[in-house]
């Protein structure tokens, strides 16, 4: 990968000039040329992309492709498909697109094709998945499994997580799925109660297997089921591992034989699509597993082949660029229209903010402008009762992803119609606001006095020109689910090249997990802890304090 500062890039420059150009830009003035939509949407299947509603005109437009071009995107995309070691700092490829590689072409590793071991892997994800989604899988007292418990964290839990709630149409009613993330003994202590040992299966899911919160639940779970089955043989009907590590998996007593590789090539929040997806595979059945793999590698060979101007990923990627970097923007709201969707911007939090939260260049430097936005959001329209007046009316210019399905799962009387005229309404109403003189005339209709118009029509004025994009799809299945996930990683990806940064490591991650590995033994006994600055150590001893009780 290059290691070229974006802003020493003529397209760069050109927009910095744009950016002042264009300073009081309406989108609303904008919408009065003809076919703006046309030209500001994007369809690929049944996805629809509208980013008309941004501040860009076809000078900015061609000024961000241009960037794109100059900051040699794509290479960098060949270079990941490719299978280059592009996560240089961890001296690893890059390669989620090969789990979905549906055409099967090689894909080269060191000259080695990886195909073989994905297909591999993805036929003994398979075989377990139909044992499990079809019940024949029996636990040690010869029941059928019925109760499913993913015990990961970060990538090894977001990922299942967001698809399984996203994908609960597909699933198998006998089923039922648990999520163990949290070192908090009371996430899995709650979850325990409500299942029963001889009818639950564990996945154990971990690319590191190492990972303290993960392994630490891993062993309750363990001495929970050992309590009552009483038989170490027993644990191979009920304990899985979705790891990269064989030998820590065999060292913790899961039989190899349960274990489902994947490879240091899959960062840990692009895995859902490798053995990480197995309980996705579990409760939807494998076919619709493999779906979701489809879709993916719908919007990846749209992503590899299509013209940046036409390029959804792409175009996600530049208008997001321009909002951070030139209109000053910090973070992006991501806004499902669609109650089983309502992980999903969880699941891009990590994605995003572990990718591209970076300070440091590709070359080592620090950064001289902005890299990658806080990434939040709330499925609508519970978000508009709760923080969409900031989004409307507040300081911050919050740009907002906007996401619905044509056809509801739920089609009861006219709520998905009402759900729809929200989705719509908000994206018109956050561009065109409401000036004084309408708010004034409609004061005036509605017969208010000329004081209390006066005092109160201030604060009913919207500014408007606030900037979404629209994202439309027929309908949430296990194949649009799957484009939509590889569109916004892909979204990441381009904005990862364009800021010169390395979107697939985590360093970030790491101080705080090392303080606390020091800290730990500091708790265990009663004498006063001083090997810190006044705040810690003054935290430390008051814990210490009142645990007393
Ligand atoms: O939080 C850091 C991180 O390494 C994430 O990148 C990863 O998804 C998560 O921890 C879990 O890691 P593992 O799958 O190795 O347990």
């Amino acid at each position: 990968m290059n290691a070229k500062n974006p802003t020493t890039t003529p397209a760069w420059g050109r927009l910095v000039d744009l950016s002042e150009k264009y300073k009081s830009l309406s989108i609303p003035h904008l919408f009065e040329k003809p076919e703006r939509f046309e030209r500001y949407s994007l369809l690929h299947e049944d996805v629809l992309v509208d980013f008309s509603k941004n501040r860009i005109n076809g000078e900015i437009f061609s000024a961000l492709m241009d960037l794109a071009r100059e900051a040699d995107l794509h290479e960098a995309i060949e270079q990941m498909f490719g299978g280059s070691p592009i996560n240089q700092t961890e001296n690893r490829a890059v390669l989620h697109t090969a789990l979905r590689n549906r055409s099967n072409h090689p894909v080269n590793v060191e000259g080695k094709n990886v195909m073989p071991e994905v297909n591999a892997v993805l036929a003994q994800m398979k075989a377990f998945a139909d044992q499990i989604h079809g019940q024949t899988w029996l636990g040690y007292t010869g029941k059928p499994i019925k109760s499913l418990i993913n015990i990961g964290i970060g990538g090894s839990d977001l990922g299942p997580v967001m698809v399984t709630e996203a994908l609960k149409p597909f699933q198998n009613p006998n089923l039922e799925i648990f999520f163990v993330s949290n070192v908090d003994g009371t996430h899995i202590s709650e979850t325990l109660k409500k299942v029963d040992p001889e009818t639950t299966l564990f996945f154990i899911a971990s690319k590191t297997f190492t990972t303290q919160e993960t392994m630490t639940n891993a062993h309750t779970a363990r001495s929970w089921f050992l309590d009552q089955a009483k038989d170490e043989s027993a644990v191979a009907k009920h304990f899985v591992a979705l790891s990269t590590n064989t030998k820590a998996v065999a060292s913790f007593g899961i039989d190899t034989a349960n274990m489902f590789q994947f490879w240091d090539w899959v960062g840990g929040r692009y895995s859902l699509w490798s053995a990480i997806g197995l309980p996705i595979a579990c409760v939807i059945g494998f076919e619709n597993f493999e779906k979701l793999l489809s879709g993916a590698y719908s919007m990846d060979e749209h992503f590899r082949h299509s013209v940046f101007e036409r390029n959804i990923p792409v175009v996600l990627a530049m208008i997001g660029i321009w909002n951070t970097n030139f209109l000053g923007a910090a973070s992006e709201a991501i806004l499902p229209y669609d109650q089983y969707l309502h992980r999903f911007a969880a699941y891009f939090q990590q994605g995003n903010m572990e990718s591209n939260g970076k300070y440091v260049t590709r070359d080592g430097q620090k950064v001289n402008y902005t890299t990658g936005p806080i990434i939040w959001g709330e499925p609508g329209t519970n978000g508009q009762h709760a923080f969409y007046q900031l989004i409307h009316q507040g300081t911050h210019l919050i740009p907002c992803d906007f996401i619905a399905p044509a056809i509801s799962h739920n089609p009861i009387g006219d709520h998905h119609q009402k759900l729809l005229s929200n989705f719509f309404a908000q994206t018109e109403a956050l561009m065109k606001g409401k000036s004084l003189e309408e708010v004034k005339a409609e004061m005036e209709k509605a017969g208010k006095s000329a004081d209390e118009i006066e005092k109160i029509a201030p604060h009913r004025v919207f500014e408007g020109n606030r900037l979404t994009n629209s994202i439309l799809v027929k309908k949430i299945t296990p194949y649009t689910l799957g484009q939509l996930i590889a569109m916004y990683e892909h979204k990441i990806f381009v904005q990862g090249v364009i800021w010169n940064i390395f979107s697939f490591d985590q360093w970030g991650v790491e101080l705080g997990k090392v303080l606390a590995n020091g800290i730990l033994p500091e708790l265990s006994g009663e004498e006063e802890v001083k090997s810190h600055d006044s705040s810690t150590n003054g935290l430390i001893n008051a814990y210490k304090t009142m645990r007393k009780g």
